[in-house]
């Protein structure tokens, strides 16, 4: 399997004590003076070009809060970035008359990584199917060929309160959705509108996948849960789909290559109940793209709110595309009320997944446990006894500054 790929999976195992974002590794009131002050392990200026695609609503917000910790992020941990950023979605069709530009893709096919906002709103919902900015996402990951989402939902300690499930149901929550994204139904052929025999108006899509690429992230699926705890659910619906026969028997197929991790298969409205039900149950989730979508904002729910929720797309080569899940909220945009800590986990992930900089990712990860720690929240994630601000931006490049101690009286004079 491709290096991109080994790398992708490789740091996800959770339960090794410095691994990934995750509950089992925060300590309540972590210390200040275990954090080292220079720059990770690695050494040599290491230099890479990012796109940012701030895309519609609150994207701008989000993706300038995490362009911000990422500047800061490299500048201790001796990175450089070139950061390019480029239209999509609404605002690219305002701009050009398409939701994804040529330039806008091949600017992200030629840098190391992409993270992305948000794209759509209500001024464009009624647009023609090839002019709505959804289109421009979609074109983007089928560009890059990322057809492997990994969407994490970690119930943090912090915020289990946010929650509305009952806290002995949310806490130690800590699963990974695996979701295809470049076919199934998203992308089946054929589609469109027409009319049936009687004249009236049909619209009709088509769910289709291959074997090879069933194989290939079911291979993703493997791989995960085997760096996770073993265990591995399939989600389809055998009971009624082709599509999903072929998905689980191919899936089966592949479990022998995998006989450390534990396989099990899932209806996918059993999965939907049975994540509210009893989510501890699950560990990674591997689905199709239209089962992935809808199962990732309901576990998005299990933490609080899907604001919390960053995920990373990677193909097979290329660069991948990082973006939190939640969507443009025409609603709050411009007003400095979203939270951007899906995007800056994002960036974190970017860090990790996309660029090999795991010690910087860590940085931004302890940042926001800091921030968390200290109980400030925005509106989403808000419960009794926390601060609520607007804008948790100055409180993680805070708490990422107060890691570089060197800067600390320089930066508690501004920010204090
Ligand atoms: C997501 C979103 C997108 C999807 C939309 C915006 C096209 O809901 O990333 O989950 O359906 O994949
Ligand atoms: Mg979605």
């Amino acid at each position: 399997m491709a290096a991109m790929l080994a790398n992708l999976v490789r740091p996800i195992k959770i339960k090794t004590p410095d691994s990934d974002f995750g509950r089992r590794k925060l300590s309540p009131t972590p210390s200040r003076t275990s954090i080292r002050c220079l720059a990770s392990g690695k050494s040599g200026e290491r230099s890479y070009t990012l796109t940012l695609l701030p895309g519609d609503g609150i994207g701008p917000e989000v993706v300038a809060v995490a362009k911000d910790v990422l500047s800061l992020t490299a500048s201790l941990e001796g990175i450089k970035f070139h950061f390019k950023e480029m239209p999509i979605g609404g605002s690219a069709l305002d701009a050009t008359g398409v939701p994804l530009p040529d330039e806008t893709l091949d600017t992200a096919k030629g840098s190391d990584a992409v993270l992305l906002g948000a794209i759509g709103g209500y001024k464009w919902d009624k647009n023609e199917k090839h002019l709505k900015p959804e289109t421009g996402l979609l074109q983007l990951r089928a560009g890059l060929c990322v057809y492997a989402n990994l969407r994490p939902a970690v119930v943090l300690p912090q915020l289990v309160h946010a929650s509305t499930l009952k806290k002995e149901v949310a806490e130690e929550v800590d699963l990974m959705v695996v979701r295809e994204l470049t076919g199934g139904i998203y992308f089946g052929k054929p589609r469109g509108f027409g009319t049936n025999d009687n004249n009236e108006d049909i619209g009709f899509n088509t769910e289709v996948y291959s074997a090879s690429e069933i194989d290939r992230i079911a291979r993703v699926g493997f791989e995960v849960a085997r760096k996770r705890n073993g265990k591995l659910c399939s989600v389809d619906k055998a009971n009624v789909l082709e599509a999903s026969m072929l998905w689980r028997k191919r899936v089966t197929m592949l479990a022998s290559e995998y006989p450390d991790v534990e396989l099990s298969h899932m209806y996918v409205d059993n999965a939907a109940m049975q994540l509210i039900r009893d989510p501890k149950q699950f560990d990674t989730i591997v689905t199709n793209n239209i089962f992935g979508d809808i199962l990732s904002d309901e576990a998005s729910m299990l933490t609080g709110s899907i604001g919390m929720l960053p995920s990373a797309s990677i193909g097979e080569s290329g660069p991948g595309l990082f973006e939190p899940i939640h969507g443009s909220a025409p609603d709050i945009a411009g007003q400095d009320k979203a939270n951007p800590l899906a995007t800056v986990l994002s960036a974190a992930m970017l860090l990790k997944y996309g660029l090999g900089e795991e010690s910087a990712a860590k940085r931004i990860e302890t940042a926001v446990i800091e921030t968390l720690n200290r109980g400030f929240r925005t509106g989403d994630i808000f419960s009794s006894g926390m601060v609520f601000i607007y804008q948790l931006f100055s409180f993680i490049f805070f708490y990422l500054i107060l890691q570089f101690s060197c800067c600390y009286l320089m930066i508690v004079g501004k920010h204090v």
